[in-house]
């Protein structure tokens, strides 16, 4: 992939950078994304929501229900999470945080494998799944707790535990959004990167940096509905492009 010089020139003359990644980053270390374009061949490599109902699993209804089914689907995930590896795509994010003057890695993703190949002082907007909170407020706990007769409770009140990570029909952490929406709207180059842009509001901070002057970048595989505002579509895998795209401006 061959990053257009006037890009680059764009991104070294930039004092401030943003980054808002989704579950594409995760796919070469392999983590399945939510939705993909592509066909995939096997089950086990199919995107989450094909082969399963967000609505049985990730809706705050969906845990009235059947929490021990919930807390299972994000128990195999976690474990998932634990057993693979950063790849180029985040060991490339975390170079660039410590290359460029000014850089706010935003992401949607629950893996932690940002802050494990390096990145520091990530907003998480959709939470993290190796931690468990519990439902009636009494806090985040840092460490999952396993049960295997359940779902089980906190250790303070005895409400059950739940994982800590974003619902659909649920508000996002207000300071971290807020942490978000700031730096989109400050840095001078957004990128948006392996995120299908459909899931609100973190698809809007694209469209915030852009109205506030950023120059928009998107690394993807497949087009999205963001890509006809984009000022550079750099197509491929955010495993490749993100390192060539580190070494043609910083090397
Ligand atoms: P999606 O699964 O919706 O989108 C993944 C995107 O990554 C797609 O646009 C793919 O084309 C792209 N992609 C695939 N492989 C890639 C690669 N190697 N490099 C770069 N891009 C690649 O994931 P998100 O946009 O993160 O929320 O989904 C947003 C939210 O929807 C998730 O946080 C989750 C989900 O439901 C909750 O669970 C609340």
């Amino acid at each position: 992939m061959r990053i257009p010089s006037d890009l680059v020139r764009t991104i070294r003359d930039s004092s401030n950078l943003a980054a808002l990644t989704g579950a594409g980053v995760s796919q070469e270390s392999g983590l399945r994304t939510f939705r993909d374009k592509l066909e995939s061949s096997s089950e086990a490599e199919k995107p989450l929501w094909a082969q399963y109902k967000p609505e049985d699993l990730a809706t705050p209804e969906a845990f009235e229900r059947n929490p021990s089914l919930v807390w299972e689907f994000y128990a195999m995930r976690r474990l998932k999470a634990g057993e693979v590896r950063p790849n180029p795509g985040h060991i490339a994010l975390a170079e660039i945080g410590q290359r460029a003057p000014h850089f706010t890695l935003i992401t949607q993703n629950v893996d932690g494998l940002h802050q494990r190949a390096g990145s520091t002082d990530v907003i998480e907007l959709h939470g993290n799944i190796t931690r468990v909170r519990c439902t009636h407020g009494c806090g985040v706990f840092t460490e999952w707790i396993d049960s295997p007769g359940g779902v089980p409770d906190c250790p303070q009140c005895g409400a059950k535990l739940r994982p800590d990570v974003g619902r659909f029909g649920e508000l996002l952490p207000h300071k971290e959004l807020e942490q978000a929406v700031e730096a989109a709207r400050e840095s001078k180059v957004f990128f948006s990167i392996g995120t299908s842009g459909l899931v609100q509001p973190a698809a809007s901070l694209a469209l915030m940096a852009k109205q506030a002057g950023a120059v928009l970048v998107e690394i993807n595989p497949e087009d999205t509905p963001l890509t006809p505002l984009v000022d550079f579509f750099l197509q491929g895998k955010s495993g490749e492009v993100l390192p060539e795209m580190v070494r043609r401006v910083w090397d």
